[in-house]
């Protein structure tokens, strides 16, 4: 298929990026580099600088479906500056389907995060829970979710929203690299890499077993494939939500543990106060994805995940 990446020199469009090309896919990047960077884009794939709001000229030359990734991401941000999420993630989102839409461009596989649901009322999470973000970065995917069923409906758009948990880890050469680092993973393995003297740790009150938070870990080359089989089911007038997660929770210390087994290194923690908006427990069900599209993931343990963040950081 003729495809557009859209933030396909960030993280997790990279990754899906590669993996499109490595499919066979033809694949353009559009990312304005405002995060994301150009040597991120894969070989063998077409990078476009520009604006999710400048698609349509490129979309005019003909394509068969849009991946969209290029968002504004950090929910610490979003609270201080929530014009920004409006703006960018709904918005742009608004201004690309409306390109879609001029250029007879059907197909849509977002990049939609657990930050739909809020606090949930149990875990794990199933896409059925309530949404009730409560930061304005979950508020905008959601409105984004909530437009791409209204288009679905009225248009006859095929489109699938991906939830995702954590990611962490990297595909080869292709991993995080944040200009400002707020995940947990990368920031303990720049304390092994020397980078910084400690990590700190954000709570240890929490009501879960060691005190500290419990997260869901999926690894980025995992998520990456469920948008191939995701862009092989989207159906025409229908609009799919899955949340992608490993089913498996890991508390901070767990993940700390895991880092100092894994790169040999002491990392010192600091624990401190908890970090606002922070819910104790947010694990995922990804039954769904695993019955309707049979995907699976291959790095079920925390381990595999922090050795391929810690291989990729020292290469
Ligand atoms: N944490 C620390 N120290 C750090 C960084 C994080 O203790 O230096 C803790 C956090 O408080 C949290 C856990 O580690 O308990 C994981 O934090 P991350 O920042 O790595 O990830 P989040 O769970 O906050 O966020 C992730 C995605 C968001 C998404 C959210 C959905 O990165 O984009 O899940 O709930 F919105």
């Amino acid at each position: 298929m003729r495809l557009m990446v859209t933030g396909g020199a960030g993280y997790v469009g990279s990754v899906v990026a590669a993996q499109l090309v490595e499919a066979g896919h033809d694949v353009t990047v559009l990312d304005d580099l405002s995060t994301g960077h150009a040597d991120a884009v894969p070989d063998g794939a077409r990078f476009v600088k520009g604006s999710i709001t400048e698609a349509a000229d490129v979309l005019a030359e003909g394509f068969d479906g849009v991946l969209h990734f290029a968002a504004k991401s950090l929910v610490g941000e979003s609270v201080e500056r929530p014009e920004l999420y409006w703006s960018h993630n709904l918005g742009g989102t608004l201004a690309l389907l409306d390109a879609m839409r001029r250029t007879g461009v059907g197909r849509i596989v977002f990049s939609s995060t657990a930050a739909t649901y809020g606090e949930p009322e149990s875990t794990p999470i199933p896409e059925t829970a309530p949404t009730r973000p409560t930061n304005p970065y979950g508020a905008s995917k959601l409105a984004v979710d909530t437009a791409l069923t209204a288009y679905a409906g009225l248009y006859g758009l095929a489109a699938v929203s991906l939830r995702y948990f954590n990611v962490a880890g990297a595909y080869g050469r292709f991993r995080e690299r944040h200009a400002v680092e707020t995940h947990l993973i990368p920031n303990v393995l720049k304390v092994a890499l020397g980078e910084r003297e400690s990590v700190s740790v954000f709570g240890e009150d929490y009501p879960t077993a060691d005190g500290t938070c419990v997260r869901d870990y999926v690894h980025v080359a995992d998520l990456a494939r469920a948008h191939l089989l995701a862009l092989d089911a989207c159906a025409p007038a229908a609009h799919a939500v899955y949340n992608l997660g490993n089913g498996t929770g890991f508390s901070v210390r767990e993940v700390i543990d895991v880092c100092r087994e894994v790169t040999g290194h002491e990392i010192p923690a600091v624990f401190g106060p908890r970090r606002p908006g922070d819910p104790a427990v947010l694990v995922a069900s990804s039954e769904k994805i695993r019955r309707e599209l049979g995907w699976e993931p291959d790095h079920t343990t925390l381990h595999s995940i922090v050795r391929d963040a810690w291989t990729a950081l020292q290469a």
